[in-house]
């Protein structure tokens, strides 16, 4: 029997456990320079002046839209096909979510889904952008009109946007969940130029106290504390950071692993009765970070139960936000024709970067021989 091919693994080696061991021999393990590090770096990456490091994407979004003030009575705009935890941070924020229908190619809303969307209650827009393409940016913005752009960037590690890297532009969350493009076990990041929010984020993340716990601790430091608003317990820590610093040094070739498992599936799955993915026709950087096809005779179920039986992994995303029971009950019925006709369709192949040439060739000849 062939061994199972799992949608997603994390992809890291010796380099990365040895940079743990390191943390851990050194007696500092939680939130401290090596978090600070990571922070500059990937604020450089997504060409950002701040980012600030958290234990997930959820919490990014739940301190953004706290730091924003956003709630009761208010309105956000996201889109239904996205993972639940954007939609639940908009409801236990107190505020309630606007879902925007999708294209059918890219499974991303246009701006014209947006700008339809946008009533005199909306605070924020929360475009995603999707299995590491990008949401077409500058059109969202003027269909904000002026209303904040948070960007869901869980998606989009070394993903492009006209020449630039997102999160360089609005506020920005990337998570490092062990699917993701780099993971730091779990983690997340907001990268932003908002000086006041980013302030609030650091705050909001470390109980509202001041200063760093590490220059609390710190030789002759002053162990003193005041809060002016309490917060939460969302720092990330230094052992979760350094596999992010080895992480970052590898982005250039994971991406390109991905692209070309992504080009190999594009190539060999022509012709099979799916819809395979498409691209935004703006100038971008796809990161791959799933490769969702649609299936158009075959039952999902029989053809899930036929890639177990070819030892081939998959996943699904994602169930569509508006149809999740405690939505329906927050916001009755809702219509978005092509959202729910991709979700029951859509199935994620697997992807990631330590995949060789022989395992993407048995999904492509699995899911051919499947379908045949
Ligand atoms: C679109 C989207 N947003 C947010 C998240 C939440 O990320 P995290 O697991 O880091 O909280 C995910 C996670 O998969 C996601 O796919």
């Amino acid at each position: 029997m062939n061994e199972f091919i799992p949608m997603s693994r994390p992809y890291y080696d010796e380099e990365e456990i040895e940079e743990v061991v390191k943390v851990l021999r050194s007696g500092w393990i939680t939130t401290g320079p090596r978090c600070r590090e990571f922070e500059e770096r990937f604020a450089a990456l997504a060409g950002a002046p701040q980012a600030v490091a958290l234990t997930s994407a959820t919490a990014g979004l739940h301190l953004v839209l706290r730091a924003l003030e956003i709630g009761n009575g208010d309105e956000v705009v996201t889109p239904s096909m996205t993972f639940a935890s954007t939609v639940n941070q908009i409801v236990l924020a107190g505020a309630r979510p606007v879902f925007v229908d999708c294209d059918y190619d890219t499974l991303m809303p246009g701006a014209e889904d947006y700008a339809r969307a946008v009533t005199k209650r909306t605070r924020a827009l929360i475009p995603v952008h999707f299995a590491g393409a990008p949401a077409d940016l500058d059109a969202i913005e003027e269909a904000a009109a002026g209303v904040p752009v948070i960007e869901d960037a869980a998606h989009a590690i070394d993903t492009r946007y006209k020449g630039r890297h997102i999160g360089g532009k609005n506020t920005a969350i990337f998570s490092f969940h062990p699917i993701k493009n780099i993971t730091t076990g779990e983690g997340g990041m907001v990268t932003g130029s908002d000086d006041t929010l980013m302030r609030r984020l650091r705050l909001l993340r470390f109980h509202g106290i001041e200063r760093d716990a590490w220059k609390r601790y710190g030789k002759a430091s002053d162990p003193g504390y005041d809060i002016a608003e309490p917060g939460f317990k969302y720092n990330m820590t230094d052992i979760q950071a350094v596999l992010g610093l080895v992480q970052m040094k590898k982005i250039a070739a994971i991406t390109r692993r991905r692209a070309e498992i992504a080009r190999a599936y594009l190539d060999g799955l022509k012709g099979t009765g799916l819809d395979l993915p498409g691209t935004p026709n703006y100038d971008h950087q796809h990161s791959w970070h799933l490769f969702v096809v649609k299936l158009r005779a075959m039952e999902r179920q029989d053809f899930m139960a036929a890639l177990a039986e070819e030892n081939i992994g998959y996943g699904l995303h994602f169930p569509a936000c508006h149809t999740l029971s405690f939505i329906k009950r927050l916001c009755g019925m809702v219509k978005l024709p092509v959202t729910e006709e991709v979700a029951a369709r859509i199935v994620s192949l697997p992807i990631h970067p330590g995949m060789d040439t022989a395992q993407v060739q048995r999904v492509v000849e699995g899911v051919r021989g499947v379908l045949s």
